[in-house]
């Protein structure tokens, strides 16, 4: 009787419910699955199940499948860091996705360097994210290099001399950006005729514009994300503001069209990659993700296929599945094949890699030129 007692104890842990199963590896997501910047979240989730399906379907890790549970954060900081939260002390998970947006990022990375979670970002571009420590990694370039390549763009190829920024003063993303951009744009002798903001939230830019109109600057640098962004095209063109507007990957969204219409025409913006591009790992990749939902892949559905895939790899390296082990390797990634580029980790766990410039055409996104670091 004691024995079998015994015995069902034992085989417990492999009932599965609530207790880990021994046969998964569990992998944590938190993002903004709604919210005003939801195809965030969704686009990157997408681009993970992707790589996930195909891993486990190819025999999955150390023959254990991945297994993924995605949170919500809804745009919220707080609901970020809870989230990570959660997904560490309830759900024990072994590693983290974690989510798009830096000021998220921030909130949340450092819960996961407290316990020793890996921590990877598809996507926080903020110098200030992976300094949290050296369990935080990204898989994208960052802001001083994206700000650069905007400023370069603007100065070299647009020939401006005068632009106006405007920026999201409640998005640590937006003011990185904005400030990186004034940098560079007057180290090459151009000036910044005018410097406003705004805050996530907000319908009305008016005053903003009116202000930037009266300056005749050739071009307006808004760093911001594309439910606002969208917002200001529209009301720029109502004030008669003809000048392209420029900004960084926070633009990149089917909704930004969706949003702002025409008035969104023409203007450019530096992302993680291009459609476009002939290269085969792009390509396959497109070919895949329309199969599998339908949608052409966003910037973020590629980095979260990049993301999982570069954790996937690190786990499948790692001597042990432990937080230690996959850290260690995590750090070793280099050159890896990914949709958005070679990708090479530095010592400060931010990829080094190039960025493209595209022109907004309706729901397509002109490719411009690409910029290497
Ligand atoms: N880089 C942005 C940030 O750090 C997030 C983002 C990445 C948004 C790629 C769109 C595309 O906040």
């Amino acid at each position: 009787m004691k024995r079998i007692l015994l015995a069902a104890l034992l085989a417990l842990p492999l009932l599965g419910g609530c207790t880990k199963k021994t046969n998964e590896i569990v992998i944590g997501e938190y993002d903004s699955l709604t919210g005003s910047d939801a195809t965030f979240g969704l686009s990157t989730n997408k681009g993970v199940r992707l790589a996930f399906d195909e891993i486990n379907a190819a025999g999955g890790i150390k023959g254990k499948k991945l297994a993924l549970i995605t949170l919500d954060d809804q745009g919220k900081n707080e609901e970020a860091a809870s989230a990570t939260t959660r997904l560490i002390t309830q759900n024990n998970v072994t590693a983290i996705i974690g989510g798009v947006a830096s000021g998220r990022s921030k909130a949340a990375a450092p819960i996961a360097q407290s316990h020793k979670v890996p921590f990877v970002s598809p996507a926080s571009t903020n110098p200030d994210v992976t300094k949290i420590g050296d369990y935080v990694f990204r898989v994208c370039f960052i802001d001083p290099f994206q700000g650069f390549v905007m400023a370069k763009f603007a100065n070299e190829t647009l020939k401006m001399k005068k632009v106006a920024v405007l920026r999201d003063v409640k998005n640590d993303y937006s003011v990185g950006l904005a400030d990186v951009f004034v940098a560079e744009f007057k180290k090459r002798g151009g000036e910044i005729v005018a410097d406003l903001s705004y805050q996530a939230g907000d319908i009305d830019f008016k005053a903003q514009l009116t202000q930037i109109r009266s300056k005749n600057p050739e071009g307006i640098y808004v760093p911001g994300y594309y439910t606002e962004v969208g917002l200001i095209a529209q009301q720029a063109r109502q004030l008669g503001l003809k000048v392209p507007l420029m900004g960084g990957d926070g633009w990149d969204s089917d909704k930004l069209s969706e949003i702002g219409k025409e008035a969104i025409n023409g203007s450019y913006y530096s992302n993680h990659y291009t459609v476009e591009s002939t290269d085969p790992a792009v390509t396959e990749f497109i070919k895949k993700f329309k199969t599998k939902y339908n949608e052409t892949p966003d910037a973020l559905a590629a980095l979260g296929y990049d993301a999982a895939r570069i954790l996937a790899a690190a786990l499948e390296r790692a001597p042990e599945i432990n937080g230690k082990a996959i850290r260690d390797e995590l750090a070793k990634t280099k050159d890896f094949v990914g949709v958005t580029g070679k990708i090479s980790l530095n010592e400060n766990r931010d990829a080094v890699k190039s960025a493209v410039v595209v022109q907004v055409e309706g729901n397509n996104r002109k490719y411009i030129t690409t910029v290497t670091p």
